[in-house]
């Protein structure tokens, strides 16, 4: 009976050490795909776009004064970009993406994250600017479409830096795009970037920065 009994033990630890092992490995198998499939294209999402991220919040903190258009109006009458599109908020905008780009630089080259997209100067100064040439570019079709400064339109606000910054290195620097985008990090900038615009927003207007928090 104690034979049996002992039998029947050392077969159920068994058992349960093999399931134990193979949930540990499911578990493992997981955490890789997980790694794979998700935590490294959002790593390299967030990589690859702070150059084009940095610059709106920049411009909003420190913009103002005079405005890119010098206040003059389109041939429609309506202003070409309006009041919320300035000369300092531009540069300034602009310097600070290039500014975290040459940060990301020198981490990457420090600590060797091969790992993580490679930036070149080019890069993040294309980055930068597009990512508010985009937002220029939204603002003019904004008031030819007859929308006040500081309206919403959906998708435009949350898009444009992301056309202009993507586009402009497509256009001058294809094979910095074709060597350090992946589709799965691409599905993210377009999942991510109207959820952390939306939080800036409301960041910036609760601080006093933005007069919406859109
Ligand atoms: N800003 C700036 N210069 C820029 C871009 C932004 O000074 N080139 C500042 C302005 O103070 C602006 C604020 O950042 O009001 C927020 O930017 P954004 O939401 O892009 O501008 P809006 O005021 O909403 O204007 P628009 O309707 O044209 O988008
Ligand atoms: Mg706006």
């Amino acid at each position: 009976m104690s034979t049996r009994c002992t039998i029947v033990q050392i077969y159920l630890i068994q058992s349960n050490f093999n399931v134990c092992a193979c949930s540990l490995l499911q578990v493992l198998e997981c955490y890789i795909i997980s790694v794979d499939f998700f935590l490294l294209p959002l790593l390299s999402a967030v990589w690859i776009m702070l150059p084009a991220y940095l610059p709106n919040p920049v411009a909003a903190l420190f913009g103002g004064g005079t405005p890119i258009d010098l206040g003059r109006n389109f041939s429609d009458g309506k202003r070409v970009f309006g009041d919320g599109k300035t000369i300092r908020g531009l540069c300034m905008g602009i310097l600070a993406g290039i500014g975290i780009g040459l940060v990301q630089i020198w981490i990457t080259g420090s600590y060797g994250l091969d790992y993580l997209p490679r930036h070149t100067y080019l890069s993040i100064t294309l980055l930068a600017t597009g990512a508010l040439l985009g937002d220029l570019c939204k603002s003019f079709f904004k008031r030819r479409f007859g929308k006040e400064r500081g309206t919403k339109w959906p998708f435009a606000d949350q898009y444009d830096l992301v056309a202009g910054a993507l586009i402009l290195l497509l256009v001058v620097d294809p094979s910095w795009i074709y060597a350090n985008m992946t589709l799965p990090a691409f599905i993210i900038i377009l999942i991510l970037t109207p959820v952390l615009h939306r939080i800036v927003n409301i960041i910036g207007y609760y601080i006093g920065v933005k007069e919406v928090p859109w």
